[in-house]
């Protein structure tokens, strides 16, 4: 078996021998999240396995966001050698957000059902109990566990449950009343997602009906009604519903890091709240014609910012050979008081926990959303694609922590620098967006807390640990 750790397998009694594996999906959101929950469950002093092709296994750990290498070392990672497959840059000018080029990369993972129940097997043969945890687009690798007599198997969802719930309610035939005008204004999935992922995605639901529980990176303090809604017998049948988020290093602010990103030296030196940070992750592209006129309207919005401009990952991020964004003619000298541009790995939670950030201009990927409510600041929407016009609506009609910077209903027409300057001053100046800042800061505050001993994040992830330590 191709394992780089097979001495781990027997050599722990720890936790009554009970193991846990953790099967991640390689998009880099995701395999952040499972390697972080790897790490949770860990310093229970579970002896916990992540499985996953080595490219990806290697991408989640350089890339490993505030973990001490001590803890990541307790992870025993399994590097199954990936197939070969496409890695072709993304395509900016696609009329569709969606990262198709990573789609070979996605499809690959099929292979890994071998592997994987072999893996099952030999550690449920070793162990009083396994618990499997995995991504729901990882369905189809794992579904072999149903067969382990000894193994309980659990999802992990990388989105809110806002989105999933209501989502569900829809495929289901909306089978109960739900009280809420929200239900009204949702968007479609149509265009969110190819026709290539929803089938992938169709392939994994058939194999989502025997798990004994499903995980959020989540918290009640905001997803409560929709996790309650997520626990109905007719969206989840018996299943238990967990929402153990967010668990970032939110001491963040109070520490001085040795060695400083100089975009953190930078905001140093502005006034509180006075910069929108722009960024839209690591799986969106965007054109030329787009950048240009992103540039002009954050120069015409007369705010100060910290803009990431990195094209989105490619299959095999190891690979670099990537496309080189240019920006208008003369932007970076005219800005250079007021703006910097980061073409590295941004320390995006360094940002968002400073006080000089006063905004997020964000894709809404559910990783962000879940940093920027932490950091208590307020979002300018800009949905690319996936669950992001569903994280959307829930953002700014929801929690009313932030506002539309680009509307999704209009992610065909051309991005205009005009509308993106006055959506950037609405939010860094004028009497809505300090509204808006205000509602932020305070679910912040109500995050941060919930961490803490007694607070109900840390209960609920209590309450997991407890559950399968049965
Ligand atoms: C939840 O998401 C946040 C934001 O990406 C991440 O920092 C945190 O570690 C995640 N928690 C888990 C359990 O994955
Ligand atoms: C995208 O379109 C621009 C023109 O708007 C062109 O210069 C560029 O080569 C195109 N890029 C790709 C990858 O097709």
């Amino acid at each position: 078996m191709a394992t780089n750790n097979n001495n781990h397998v027997t050599n722990f009694k720890k936790q009554d021998n009970i193991s846990i594996i953790i099967v991640p999906f390689p998009a880099q959101g995701h395999l952040n999240q499972l390697l972080q929950l790897s790490c949770l469950i860990s310093s229970h002093n579970f002896p916990v396995h992540y499985i996953g092709f080595s490219i990806h296994n290697r991408q989640a750990k350089v890339r490993a966001n505030g973990l001490d290498p001590l803890e990541l070392s307790r992870i025993h990672f399994h590097d199954i050698p990936p197939p070969e497959f496409a890695s072709p840059l993304p395509n900016p000018n696609a009329s569709m957000k969606f990262p198709e080029h990573l789609q070979p990369s996605w499809d690959a993972t099929l292979a890994l059902r071998g592997p994987v129940a072999e893996i099952l097997q030999e550690i449920a043969s070793n162990s009083r109990k396994i618990i499997l945890v995995h991504d729901p687009l990882m369905a189809y690798v794992i579904q072999d566990a149903q067969n382990i007599p000894n193994a309980e198997t659990y999802i992990f969802n990388c989105i809110p449950a806002f989105t999933v719930s209501l989502s569900r309610w829809e495929e289901k035939g909306k089978p109960s009343m739900i009280d809420d005008e929200i239900t009204k204004n949702l968007p479609s999935w149509e265009g969110c997602l190819t026709e290539e992922m929803f089938k992938f995605a169709i392939k994994q639901v058939e194999h989502c009906n025997f798990q004994a529980g499903e995980i959020f990176n989540s918290s009640r303090l905001i997803d409560g009604v929709y996790l309650d809604l997520m626990a109905r017998e007719e969206l989840s049948g018996t299943r238990k519903i967990w929402a153990i988020g967010p668990i970032l290093p939110v001491k963040i602010s109070n520490q001085e890091p040795v060695r400083k990103h100089y975009c953190l030296e930078w905001l140093g030196k502005q006034p509180e709240n006075s910069v929108i940070y722009v960024a839209f992750g690591t799986m969106t592209s965007v054109s030329e014609e787009e950048v240009s006129e992103l540039a002009i309207g954050l120069e015409q919005s007369k705010q100060r910012f910290i803009w990431v401009l990195r094209d989105a990952d490619k299959g095999n991020i190891f690979d670099k050979d990537v496309r080189k964004i240019e920006l208008p003619e003369g932007f970076e000298e005219r800005v250079q008081d007021y703006g910097i541009i980061v073409r590295d790995w941004a320390p995006q939670l360094e940002i968002l926990a400073h006080k000089s950030t006063g905004g997020f201009m964000s894709h809404c990927g559910w990783n962000s959303c879940i940093e920027s409510f932490t950091m208590g600041v307020p979002i300018a929407a800009w949905p690319m694609h996936s669950d992001q016009a569903m994280n959307t609506v829930y953002i700014t009609q929801v929690l009313k922590v932030g506002l539309v910077a680009r509307e999704w209903a209009q992610r065909e027409e051309p991005v205009e620098a005009g509308a993106i300057a006055k959506n950037v001053q609405r939010l860094m100046e004028s009497p809505e967006g300090d509204e808006i800042r205000k509602k932020a800061e305070e679910l912040g505050d109500a995050l941060r807390k919930s961490i803490d001993e007694g607070g109900v994040a840390r209960m609920e992830s209590d309450s997991f640990i407890a559950h399968i330590t049965k």
